[in-house]
């Protein structure tokens, strides 16, 4: 505590003598840096519980090119929307999607998610079927937009069908998860679409996280508009598609974007229709950049080892004494612990960085690409130094 205080009280102490004259830039860099050195970095290896990696240089430097870009305003930036279009067009291939090109690169998967309701909802859709391992941003969405959520039942960690045939009704946006946050497991797509068949009904499919992977699994699976009922998609490059943030995205069947459009007269096109208003738009350069340098090849290599390296974790941590919740789906592992939180705690303080899930009593490990095979067994044994039942 008391080296926080002293930490604290000279940051304030030089934010009071400058920051009304200004400081000169190699102490502004020294400054940075020492900031910089306080945050996690994921060339550590050591931030086990996000969905986020290392872009390579070419897609950092594109990001740098392009900081000033704002498809806000895309008048300003016909190049850079040019990108954009290419990086929907990409989503579109592994979605499935045919000749439509409706899409955005947008802040997030929150805001993609929150976009697809808020149009669904102008088009007279009222209610949220979904699941209670959606992530939290489709619960945001149904707040912000006053629409009430009806959580079906699961069975072996999806949603179940048939529980949603009991209980769906006419004019209801279903959010299907392609990759669940916790588990990484896909909803049943085809079936839910099967019962929606029946209803006036909107199916969303949030793929933020598994847009990238399952396209490349060895096991087909269905979860994009090869599903006929499937009206739009959220898919990320800045998780498993290796670019930098803000980089969600969002392509749909049809346009829904005219349905949230509003004038905005001062910008070049007169209108908006995303979320954000300005739009940080490095990052459709850098996804754009992502795409051309791995390549769908490279993307397939990426999972593979991924993948390769989730079975290795899976199965090390057994051998080890730890009980993994579920055999892996995607690229993610849950340990099984008796008290989660603390043992996040622990871990951090040991330098990792874990997430946990509170509702399955354990621990959960993004096996990103930079979480390799000697970083994993460094993770256990740090982890077999916890008594994780206990603590
Ligand atoms: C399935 C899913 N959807 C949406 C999101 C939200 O994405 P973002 O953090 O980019 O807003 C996440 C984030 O982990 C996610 O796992």
């Amino acid at each position: 505590m008391g080296d926080r205080e002293t930490a604290s009280d000279t940051i304030d102490d030089i934010w009071s003598e400058y920051y009304h004259r200004g400081l000169d830039y190699d102490a502004i860099k020294a400054l940075l840096d020492n900031f910089y050195n306080e945050d996690m970095h994921y060339e550590s290896g050591r931030i086990l519980g996000s969905m986020y990696t290392v872009p390579p240089s070419v897609v950092r430097e594109a990001f740098f090119k392009f900081y000033q870009a704002n498809l806000g305003n895309p008048g300003l930036y016909p190049g850079t929307r040019k990108m954009e279009r290419k990086v929907v067009e990409f989503l579109m291939g592994l979605t499935h999607g045919k000749d439509n090109y409706y899409g955005r690169v947008v802040s997030g998967g929150t805001e993609a998610n929150i976009i697809a309701i808020w149009a669904a909802r102008e088009m007279g859709y009222k209610k949220i079927y979904t699941t209670e391992d959606v992530h939290f941003s489709v619960i945001k969405a149904a707040h912000l937009l006053r629409m009430p959520v009806e959580y079906v039942p699961m069975k072996e960690y999806v949603m179940d069908p048939d529980a949603l045939n009991e209980t769906l009704v006419d004019d209801s946006i279903v959010v299907a998860t392609a990759g669940t946050t916790p588990l990484g497991y896909v909803d049943p797509i085809d079936k839910i679409g099967e019962v929606c068949k029946d209803y006036r009904c909107y199916l969303h499919v949030d793929a933020a996280f598994g847009g990238f992977v399952l396209p490349f699994l060895k096991k087909k699976i269905n979860f994009g508009f090869e599903v006929p009922e499937v009206k739009s998609i959220t898919i990320d490059p800045h998780k498993m598609g290796m670019a930098p943030y803000p980089a969600g995205g969002i392509v749909s069947r049809e346009n829904i974007f005219s349905s949230i459009a509003v004038d905005a007269p001062y910008l070049i096109e007169g209108y908006s229709d995303t979320l954000l208003g300005t739009r940080q738009s490095g990052s459709v350069a850098a996804s754009y950049a992502a795409i051309l340098y791995f390549g769908a090849e490279g993307y397939r290599k990426i999972v593979e080892n991924c993948m390769e390296n989730t079975y290795y974790l899976a199965n090390r941590a057994e051998e080890e004494g730890f009980e993994i919740l579920t055999r892996p789906l995607l690229n993610i592992v849950n340990i099984i612990v008796d008290n989660p939180n603390r043992v996040k705690l622990a871990l951090l303080n040991m330098g990792w960085a874990v997430s946990t899930n509170p509702k399955y009593s354990s621990i959960r490990i993004v096996v990103m690409p930079h979480v390799k095979k000697g970083v994993i067994e460094e993770f256990l044994k740090d982890m077999k130094k916890i008594d994780t039942h206990f603590l």
